[in-house]
């Protein structure tokens, strides 16, 4: 049995992974958890049985296989180091880190000290783009990729929404939060490198100095474009997007794609985190963390493009 120590329990815990540890209690116990808001913690302690811990760091004495991060952004990098630099294998919630640079220092510590270490975000195994991906294989050269998400479901549908960290200036706007995702989904769906991007920004909603609008076109060297709009502009509880694929023989639309694929229609974070605790057991960690330095890098060169106003070659 696995021994989890978790880090931060907000929003996607509780709507997300605490359902993922429920489905694999034969491979995993919650062992600890730590949280600045003490209620929030004690609540999933007491479901799970768990330590709580006020500081995380003394949590990082305690025997445990792996730590799972999902704090506000700003704030991983660092403590996703402190969890590696204790011989802990860590996971951590998506973006995982503010730019390249400090997805770069993780990427080296996790080398270093031999860590496994990797991002989780719910696109990455969701059955869906799964079977999206798989399919984009069969229709061609991709030419033009629409990836569109401007919604967002933190507080759904409450007047007046206080987004909190999430639109403060030591987190950036939601292209680093949402367009994490988006960026993901394009990097699989046209898997030629991307050349160069041009981005744009605006605020609608939110008086904030982060962007709540952003659409990024990025070519791609097969010439490919995929463009993609995201933001923060509505509290919509299921987040509506749309996704499409088309190549010189066909397109795809992503929410509704062939199942070519035998895969059960499971909870995204469930499939990966089954696959991922597998791994550490048996000492065979799978991580993707050169697709981790690639997001960041056109994350990078996104805000780059937005400041500058033109153009970035990568
Ligand atoms: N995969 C997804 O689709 C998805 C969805 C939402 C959020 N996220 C990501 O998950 C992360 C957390 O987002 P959220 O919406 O859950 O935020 P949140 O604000 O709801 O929760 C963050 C939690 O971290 C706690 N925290 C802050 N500092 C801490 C510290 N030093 N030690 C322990 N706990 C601390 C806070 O008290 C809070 O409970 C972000 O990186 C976000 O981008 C991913």
């Amino acid at each position: 049995m696995l021994k989890l120590g978790l880090i931060g329990c907000g929003n996607v815990v509780e709507r997300s992974h605490l359902q993922s540890y429920r489905d694999l209690k034969e491979l995993v116990k919650v062992e600890a958890v730590s949280d600045l808001d003490e209620n929030k913690a004690k609540k999933v302690c007491a479901e799970f049985g768990a330590e709580y811990f006020n500081n995380y760091k003394e949590m990082l004495n305690k025997n445990l296989d792996c730590v799972i991060v999902s704090v506000p952004i700003h704030l991983t990098q660092n403590i996703v180091s402190n969890v590696l630099k204790a011989g802990k294998a860590a996971i951590t919630e998506k973006p995982g880190a503010s730019n390249y640079e400090e997805a770069l220092e993780l990427v080296s510590l996790s080398r270093q000290n031999k860590v496994p270490f990797t991002f989780v975000q719910n696109y990455l195994y969701g059955t869906k783009q799964m079977q999206a991906i798989e399919a984009s294989k069969n229709i061609g050269e991709i030419f033009l990729t629409r990836l569109e998400n401007v919604c967002h479901g933190y507080g759904a549908l409450e007047k007046n929404f206080d987004m909190g960290w999430r639109l403060n200036k030591s987190n950036r706007g939601c292209l680093l939060n949402h367009g994490f995702h988006e960026i993901y989904l394009m990097l699989h769906l046209n898997p030629s490198p991307v050349e160069s991007i041009y981005a744009v920004r605006r605020n609608f909603c939110y008086n904030s100095t982060e962007e709540d609008l952003a659409i990024v076109v990025a070519k791609h060297k097969n010439n490919g474009i995929t463009q993609i709009t995201n933001g923060f502009l509505h509290n919509i509880k299921e987040t509506v997007s749309v996704e499409e694929i088309h190549g010189t023989k066909g397109s795809i639309d992503i929410k509704n794609p062939p199942e070519i694929l035998k895969l059960e229609k499971e909870y995204s974070h469930t499939r990966f985190f089954r696959e991922k605790f597998l791994e550490l057991q048996k000492g065979s960690f799978k991580d993707n963390l050169a697709e981790f330095l690639t997001i960041h890098k056109i994350l990078d060169a996104a805000y780059d493009s937005m400041n500058q106003q033109n153009e970035v070659f990568l």
